[in-house]
């Protein structure tokens, strides 16, 4: 199975992006199943059910999210009742609205968050634990987006999991890493995707409304950059039989100067 993971999109400028460039990728790479992180889909911050429609209109399969789940309450109800097909992180704690995996065409989707310079989650190497032990006869391709500030413990959840999902994919940072790699019992692995979004910015955000708020240390309301947009993704491939990832590639995109 072919598997492409698309970073973090970017309000309006991603959305565009990903619907210039995922119908022509899934033509040219086959695609099985596509997942996009969403959670900065609407404005920046969030994601809407019309944002979200977008996205899937464009040909992503499934969205998963992350610290800014919560940021346009609209979506919240469609996150308890999975009419869209969004994942929050699994490793909220119990009462939080929201599913946090699916299964997609015979492939568990999971959607974890990290702890280090984040807020005060449940652990996500023992949620990860208790779900693939109660989800074990279900499937052997696993894939996960792993939302998550600090390197290390993206590295160390790929090490945790390694032979026991195809993938990990971390995502938040939206600054692509170059490490990109098959771990040594058969996970695909990569420390951030990185993200789907203007070029010309701050992780997304204009420039110059963020480096005020750094220069002023005064809140800020940011908004989305502008310009083209650069389109980060990862492309894997997974053997369906045995869950193993059979190799690992970076996609990358940007549009046009316009
Ligand atoms: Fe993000
Ligand atoms: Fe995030």
């Amino acid at each position: 199975m072919r598997i492409l993971m698309i970073g973090d999109v970017i309000g309006k400028p991603g959305r565009r992006a990903v619907q210039e460039f995922l119908p022509g990728l899934r033509h040219e790479y086959r695609l099985d199943l596509v997942m996009a992180n969403g959670e900065n889909a609407a404005g920046g911050l969030g994601i809407t059910v019309s944002t979200a429609q977008e996205l899937l209109e464009s040909g992503v399969d499934v969205i998963t999210t992350g610290n800014h789940v919560w940021a346009k309450r609209e979506i919240i109800p469609y996150l308890d009742t999975m009419e869209l097909p969004i994942i929050r992180p699994l490793n909220l704690p119990p009462g939080a609205p929201g599913h946090g995996f699916m299964l997609k065409k015979k492939v568990l989707i999971v959607n974890l968050i990290g702890r280090v310079f984040m807020r005060e989650y449940d652990c996500p190497f023992r949620a990860m634990d208790s779900l693939l032990s109660e989800l074990k006869d279900e499937t052997k391709v696993v894939i996960v987006d792993f939302h998550a500030e600090a390197t290390s413990e993206k590295v160390a959840m790929g090490r945790y999991l390694d032979g026991r999902v195809s993938a990990l994919f971390g995502t938040h940072t939206h600054v692509g890493t170059i490490d990109t790699c098959i771990l040594p019992r058969g996970t695909s692995y990569v420390t951030d995707v990185g993200m789907v979004g203007p070029a010309d910015s701050v992780i997304g955000d204009d420039a110059d409304s963020v480096l005020h708020s750094f220069l002023t240390q005064m809140p800020h309301r940011l908004s989305v950059g502008k310009g083209k947009s650069i389109f980060n993704a990862v492309l894997t491939e997974v053997d369906k039989i045995t869950g193993k990832a059979l190799n690992i590639q970076r996609i990358q995109r940007e549009e046009e100067d316009e």
